[in-house]
């Protein structure tokens, strides 16, 4: 299945390698200096941070300093950069890493969640920049240009499940902060730069999301799909598709087989309703029994959760309670 993420991860890091800002924290590989940036980056404008980052490692320049250190004098290092319950969580973090983990970082996403200040987005972003880990990041730059590209709005987990599949997983920190500065610095909110942009000439938008002077009104589409299982729940399959074709940027998301519409007595396991942008579907969910004629493959129902699913099939299956 041809994808795009091979030409998205050549466009950007090229992009990347050539106009890369020259920020303090990444000429680095140790967590402590990376975990730090990342956490004044959470709220506040990088210009902001780097006034405040170089002064803060010379007062607190190991993880043991940090903790060893009082609240009060913490927060005085912090000040001006505002959003001080990071400062607190911080210190009590660095605390923890030393008397629960003898002072190392755990080196992945999920280990680094465990820590107070640190969500999904800053586990990925230290897990990715500092140790490697092949997670991908999504935060508001992030979204909107991939709202932007795919000349839709993207929803939350989707988002999240495309970034795993464009990520570049030999350089996977290089790839991430290459996600952010683009929509930082290119993808801009207002006039964004689409003449500098690596990606522009797939990009359904080129800037803007189509947006038209009264907002359109819904179209209503039904929809059906087949839930395939086999086995029981615990140790059972599903049966998914790859989503077809090769210039969308959900190409390559598992999804449910598509069926037609069915008339009679027979009714649905269940429905539910789904909007993408201009359209609300009614969504029907049969349960099936036969062997498919479509392409696809049966997964362990135990292994979804590690599965790039489009938002729908993660609500479907949600539903069904196999996630
Ligand atoms: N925003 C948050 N962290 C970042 C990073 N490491 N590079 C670019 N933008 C960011």
């Amino acid at each position: 299945m041809p994808s795009i993420a091979p030409w998205w991860r050549e466009k950007l890091l090229a992009w990347y390698d050539a106009h890369r800002r020259d920020l303090p924290w990444r000429s680095t590989r140790n967590p402590y200096p990376i975990w730090l940036s990342e956490i004044m980056l959470q709220q506040t404008r990088v210009a902001a941070v780097i006034e405040h980052y170089g002064q803060f490692l010379r007062r607190f320049p190991t993880i043991e300093k940090l903790a060893a250190a009082r609240e009060s004098s913490v927060l005085a290092a912090w000040s001006g950069l505002g959003y001080y319950r990071r400062a607190r969580m911080l210190r009590t973090a660095a605390k923890i890493i030393l008397r629960e983990h003898k002072g190392k970082f755990p080196t992945t996403a999920a280990g680094l969640r465990n820590l107070p200040g640190i969500g999904r987005y800053t586990a990925a972003a230290i897990a990715s920049i500092a140790f490697g880990e092949p997670v991908g990041v999504v935060d508001g730059n992030v979204e909107r240009m991939l709202c932007r590209f795919a000349g839709k709005n993207v929803v939350c987990e989707e988002l999240w499940a495309t970034v795993n599949v464009l990520i570049d997983a030999k350089r996977p920190g290089d790839f991430n902060q290459a996600m952010m500065e683009l929509g930082a610095t290119v993808c801009t909110p207002q006039a964004p730069a689409c003449l500098a942009c690596p990606v522009v000439e797939r990009c359904a938008t080129r800037g803007e999301l189509a947006r038209s002077e009264k907002p359109a009104p819904q179209k209503k589409r039904e929809i059906h799909f087949s839930l395939l299982c086999r086995g029981a729940n615990g140790s059972g399959k599903v049966f998914l598709r790859q989503r077809p074709g090769n210039a969308s940027l959900m190409a390559g998301m598992w999804e449910l087989p598509e069926v037609a519409a069915r008339n009679g007595a027979s009714k649905p396991a269940f429905r539910l309703r789904h909007s993408i942008t201009v359209t609300d579907y009614s969504v029907s969910v049969w349960r099936e029994c036969a062997i498919p004629q479509a392409e696809g493959r049966w997964f362990a129902i135990s292994k979804l959760k590690t599965i790039a699913l489009t938002g729908l099939a993660r609500k479907i299956l949600s539903k069904a309670q196999m996630l």
